[in-house]
């Protein structure tokens, strides 16, 4: 007899005997009826063993969890009272007339039971178990259905799927690199890609108008819930085009997944300059969700003699900003917030809490007011409009501290107050990105990578490069950078110009990318695009706050795979092989 899909099956199958196979979820004794919860997959079929076939019944009695069975058997109706009108085989069972055993199973390391919590250990080291329950198995299929929309969608819009090399030579993305020693040519390294970013400007040159590739990158960074050292992108890359083009194939695009996927319609996407972004939110990835906002504060404490703000106010390279909540915070809370903003290097947090806004000397209480005068008090009191009941945050130092500590509490207190509605979507453009990131110490680095035009004229590149703008744009939804992309210098010199403006010199240059500067001089079209983090936009889609929750085999914060045990030492054969001699101390 033929299987049947126990997902395939419905009331319309009432009186049909068929053959179905499938892990035991479950096995109950009801005073000599058997009965068997039967899963493949997300689909759980009920069968009955009735005593009377002593051969079946034995057979069933010496059924664990998790044991794969098959079963022939007639499907019948289930008796009143029993009937479960959420699941498609809800309504009908399996009454079984054979049985065989096709594996057994030890007793499993955990429970499956979705309200059992697992330690993530555990989870990681028997993952094939693992995806066996139902939310992994939720998040793993929906993430197959965004992958195959996305890939329909962008081969409907004619987009070529090339893959690119995973043996290759570094592509920078701000990361360190995998690499592979060679036998071969000993003393020498492939480096896994960090992105396809030069391949897919290569095939603009060779004519591909329109690539794209649902690729896997490696990037050797520090793990986070939403980094993974492997991760896949959907990479773009178009010719002849510009930003908006870009943009808008890409909205589209994540139009057409939230569609196809969940049945969501996301409205408009809307689009924030990065200065206003950092200036509103403190970071390059707000979640919109949030109403909370930075104010900047500087004006009114240009003459301040209380130094932590006084200082600041006066200091180009500072900010100095107030971030307000219509909550009463407890000392303890406060003292939280402090500690955790000097997490992100943020010296002190000062706070003003307003029990009552009639009487601004008596109202007010916070060990800062003695050091403010009561004019910068009033300021304070209209310019943020306090109310009574607020409770008011004050960063003060370098903005880039400022940003970091006071945009992460702004994140953080968004969370903690219960601000933001978990059912809506937030996407967001971030557009005219400086071209570089100027560090504390004011040194340069890519804010994305070296290969994205300027929309200045080149002389700002090479007189004040820190002003000068990109001609980049993240897609940013709910807070996550969900990808990422720009329009490219297409011509060697400007190319060569970047590359010493970031400390590159023609040597250098020349070794780690003589091959694509070449290629600039083959009359390279002009070019852009974009990439998305597949995993990221996953876990959002999936409503998870891991990616490790959308990756069928992901590894640990500290890049380490529970279940296979890697990265693991090779045998000094090996090594001899490829004339590495291991330095490392042997571990404990
Ligand atoms: P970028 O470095 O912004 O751009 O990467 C694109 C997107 O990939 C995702 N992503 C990651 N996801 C999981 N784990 C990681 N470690 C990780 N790193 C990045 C993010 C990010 O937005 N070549 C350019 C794209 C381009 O210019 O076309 C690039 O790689 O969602
Ligand atoms: P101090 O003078 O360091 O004792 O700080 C006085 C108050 O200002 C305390 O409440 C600190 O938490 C706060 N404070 C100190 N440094 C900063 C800063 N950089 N930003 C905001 N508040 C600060």
């Amino acid at each position: 007899m033929e299987r049947t899909l126990i997902g395939s099956l419905d009331k319309n199958n009432l009186n049909q005997t068929i053959l179905v196979s499938g892990w035991v979820e479950n096995i109950r004794d009801h005073g000599g009826v058997i009965f068997i919860d039967l899963r493949e997959g997300l689909n759980i079929l009920q069968v009955v063993v009735e005593p009377q076939n002593k051969e079946i019944f034995n057979i069933a009695e010496s059924v664990r969890n998790e044991y794969v069975i098959s079963l022939t058997g007639l499907i019948s109706a289930r008796p009143e009272g029993t009937i479960n009108k959420k699941m498609n085989t809800g309504e009908i069972e399996l009454n079984s007339s054979s049985l065989e055993i096709l594996s057994k199973s030890k007793p499993m390391p955990f429970q499956l039971d979705e309200h059992i919590k697992v330690g993530e250990e555990t989870r990681l080291k028997y993952r094939y178990l693992d995806l066996r329950r139902s939310e992994m198995q939720k998040n793993i299929r929906l993430r197959s259905k965004i992958n195959s929309q996305i890939r329909s969608f962008l081969t409907n819009q004619d987009f070529i799927d090339i893959e690119t090399p995973m043996m290759t030579k570094a592509t920078p993305e701000g990361a360190r690199d995998f690499v592979i020693p060679s036998r071969v040519n000993q003393g020498s390294f492939y480096a896994l890609p960090q992105s396809p970013q030069l391949f897919k400007q290569l095939l603009m040159i060779s004519g591909f108008g329109k690539y794209f590739q649902v690729v896997r990158c490696f990037r050797d960074e520090d793990t986070r819930k939403d980094r993974q050292p492997e991760f896949t992108q959907v990479d773009i890359e178009m010719s002849f085009t510009s930003s908006q083009e870009i943009m808008d194939t890409a909205e589209e695009l994540i139009k057409s997944v939230y569609k196809n996927a969940i049945g969501v319609d996301l409205d408009k996407f809307s689009t924030l300059s990065y200065s206003e972004a950092i200036k509103k939110f403190g970071s390059d990835k707000p979640d919109l969700r949030n109403p909370l906002e930075l104010i900047d504060v500087k004006d009114v404490f240009i003459n301040s003699e209380f130094k932590v703000f006084g200082g600041p106010a006066n200091d180009i390279n500072s900010r100095l900003v107030a971030l307000k909540v219509s909550s009463p915070l407890t000392r303890k809370q406060i003292d939280e917030y402090t500690k955790f903003v000097g997490n992100y290097g943020a010296k002190g947090l000062a706070y003003i809490r307003v029990n009552d806004t009639k009487d601004l000397k008596e109202g007010l209480q916070s060990p800062i007011l003695k050091f403010l005068s009561d004019n910068e008090i009033n300021q304070i009191s209209s310019q943020l409009k306090l109310a009574s009941g607020d409770t008011v945050f004050f960063g003060a130092g370098h903005k880039k501290i400022v940003n970091e500590s006071m945009g992460a509490l702004r994140e953080k207190l968004g969370l903690d107050l219960n601000l933001i509605n978990e059912s809506e979507w937030s996407p967001v453009w971030i557009i005219d990105f400086p071209v570089f990131d100027e560090a504390i110490d004011g040194s340069l680095t890519p804010s994305h990578h070296p290969f994205t035009r300027t929309s200045n004229e080149l002389e700002i590149l090479e007189k004040d490069p820190a002003a000068a703008v990109a001609e980049a744009y993240d897609l940013v939804i709910n807070g996550y950078e969900i990808g990422g992309g720009s329009m490219r210098i297409h011509n060697s010199e400007e190319q060569r110009k970047v590359l010493s403006i970031l400390g590159i010199n023609e040597k250098e240059a020349e070794e780690k990318f003589g091959f694509f500067l070449e290629a600039l001089d083959y009359g390279c079209p002009p070019h852009g695009g974009i990439a998305f983090g597949l995993d990221r936009l996953a876990m959002l889609i999936c409503k998870e706050d891991s990616i490790r929750d959308v990756i069928a085999f992901p590894k640990t914060q500290s890049a380490y795979c529970l279940m296979t045990d890697a990265p693991c030492p090779i045998s000094d054969q090996e090594l001899k092989e490829l004339a590495i001699k291991n330095t490392s101390k042997p571990k404990e």
